[in-house]
């Protein structure tokens, strides 16, 4: 197979030969650059925060918030302040300690960032969530986590089933005009009256600090839990990846109801001591290109469906804006398809850089650092000091080009520690020889970049062909018509499965039969025959997760009229 290859993404200083470092690199040596390695004694909201705020970054801002109602910018040493007040407010009014739950349910605002902090300082576990959940999703994780605290809106109060989740002892209110009745407290007056100083609880490195509840392809949400020794990992690949600078202005689209949103929205970028940009509101995409301006984003961190939607809204839009400050662009979540890629050197003149990484992660392990040369298609290299490989289902390790089991060595840094309540499950990620599994089918090719073939369960089997979804979904986005594209496998009685292609026209197209033919010609001369969706079914828009990957199991079950099951993760 022929692979285009683009150039490295110049003026980074952090990470200048990828296998120089890989060579040599040592997380032993990489945790000294806190002080803590020797003591043991730790907390992330310290290492994060306070420790900027007692250093020349003491009046930097940390935070740059704005949302329809407020633009407001805080510096480390005022979010040292403010978390403390916080800690102040969960310890005095909700009796938290370390170990207990901490959930967080409410839409992004300086308020959501202060609490995080201010749990973590008081050695709680803190669990965020989207605040599109309705009661279900909220109950399952509430129950599951035991929860003892949760820190929420009026507008959202109501999808808390209070009466029946017997562990919620306090629930604190961010709004004006709460009535302070049984468990309710109102957090701004209180924030208001609370103390500038808090001792904070100092914790084993092995100690938990975030709880992310994310769902399977069967059974109820799992609760995955990361502890403090976490940001070892988040440091080095927020300077080796996100390659982020003294003078960056950082922009992380992810709410922290997901991963991305805390890992890369909060303890990356602070943990760096980097100024940190927080928008609210929905997505518009004229929205999106003003805050880079108004900003002066240098590295922004985002989405490929979110790249596809700003692709569709036109190239005219782009130059409407002034986005000469970005200096480095990065993908994660789903495939980062090569059409978008292409896009992004056209109307940015940058390349989008991928980053691949999961929940249980904890950060990223596989990227195309700023020092590669960019094969479009491929998410990149491992980190050094992680060893990736394609395994089969027995663990044992394939050679080059060989489709397999993307497997992670166990032992990095940012590793899950549990699945909250479910030491089975957590048990059952890992095959004999410390392999974790991450349940992606990729392959490895001989430079050692790895390319994503789908969920392991989404391969598809066509007259005996294997066809990942990914590159028949990668070849329709390039068609002109399509905004949306998702893939699946469809049984059939002769060739095993038959490729079944959902998709979303852009705007000016209609479907007609004679499209679906086009279609199906675009792909079976621009990829393969075999690739080539037999089936074609138009849809005004496909189902998506919050973190935008079109949801696989959710077409198959409309095709296959079988019940969706969990939908708790799905876009409203
Ligand atoms: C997918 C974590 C292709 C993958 C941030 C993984 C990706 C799942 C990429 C984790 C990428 C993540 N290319 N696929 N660069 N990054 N994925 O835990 O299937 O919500 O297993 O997100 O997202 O999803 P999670």
């Amino acid at each position: 197979m022929k692979v285009e290859t683009l150039p490295v993404t110049q003026g980074s200083y952090n990470l200048k030969d990828y296998e120089e470092a890989y060579k040599s690199f040592d997380w032993k040596d990489a945790e000294k650059v806190f002080s803590w390695a020797e003591t043991g004694k730790v907390n992330m909201a310290y290492e994060a925060i306070d420790r900027h705020a007692e250093s020349f970054r003491k009046n930097k801002v940390a935070l740059f918030y704005r949302d329809e109602k407020r633009n407001e910018k805080y510096t480390f040493y005022e979010m040292k302040k403010w978390s403390n007040r916080a800690g102040n407010v969960l310890k005095e009014y909700g009796n938290v300690e370390k170990g207990d739950r901490v959930f967080i349910f409410m839409p992004r605002s300086p308020e959501l960032y202060f609490s995080v902090l201010g749990a973590i300082k008081l050695g709680a576990i803190v669990g965020p969530l989207f605040e599109a959940f309705m009661e279900g999703a909220v109950k399952d994780r509430l129950e599951d986590s035991e929860a003892k605290v949760l820190i929420t809106t009026p507008d959202l109060i109501g999808r808390v089933p209070v009466d029946e989740l017997p562990h919620l002892k306090t629930i604190f209110i961010v709004g004006s005009d709460v009535e302070e009745a049984g468990p309710f407290v109102d957090f701004n007056k209180k924030m208001a009256e609370a103390d500038n100083d808090l001792d904070i609880e100092w914790v084993d490195r092995e100690d938990g600090m975030i709880l992310h509840y994310t769902s399977g392809s069967t059974g109820r949400p799992k609760g995955v839990l990361h502890v403090h020794n976490a940001m070892i990992q988040h440091y080095h690949t927020a300077r080796w990846v996100l390659d982020l600078q003294e003078t960056d202005i950082y922009w992380c689209t992810a709410d922290p109801g997901w991963v991305t949103g805390t890992s890369y929205g909060i303890f990356g970028p602070w943990l760096t001591g980097t100024s940190n940009v927080i928008t609210g509101g929905r997505f518009k995409p004229e929205n999106w290109y003003q805050t880079i301006e108004d900003f002066g984003i240098t590295v922004w961190y985002s989405a490929p469906t979110a790249f596809r939607m700003l692709m569709s809204a036109g190239d005219e839009l782009v130059k409407k804006f002034d986005l000469s400050s970005l200096r480095h662009i990065l993908s994660v979540g789903e495939p980062l398809n090569p059409e978008v890629i292409r896009w992004g050197m056209k109307v940015f003149n940058k390349r989008i850089h991928d980053t691949w990484w999961m929940t249980e992660t904890g950060a990223h392990v596989i990227a195309n650092y700023p020092c590669m040369e960019i094969k479009p298609g491929s998410m990149g290299k491992p980190f050094p000091g992680i060893e990736v490989a394609i395994v089969d289902d027995q663990g044992n390790v394939l050679p080059p080009n060989r489709m397999g089991n993307l497997a992670i060595k166990k032992g990095w840094p940012s590793m899950m520690r549990q699945i909250w309540n479910n030491p089975e499950k957590y048990e059952s990620y890992f095959l004999p020889g410390g392999w974790y599994i991450s349940g992606d089918s990729a392959y490895m090719d001989e430079d050692g970049y790895i390319w994503f073939q789908g969920r392991v369960d989404d391969v598809i089997m066509t007259s005996g062909e294997r066809v990942g979804p990914f590159e028949v979904e990668s070849k329709l986005l390039e068609h002109p018509a399509i905004a949306e594209a998702g893939v699946i496998g469809k049984p059939d009685p002769v060739r095993g499965e038959i490729i079944k292609a959902f998709v979303a026209l852009n705007e000016g197209y209609e479907p007609s039969e004679e499209l679906k033919e086009e279609i199906r010609q675009f792909v079976k001369t621009g990829l393969a025959a075999h690739a080539a969706p037999r089936e074609i079914e138009f849809k005004d828009k496909l189902p998506k997760t919050r973190s935008g990957k079109i949801m696989r199991r959710v077409l198959k079950a409309w095709e296959l009229d079988l019940p969706a099951g969990d939908l708790s993760t799905m876009e409203d």
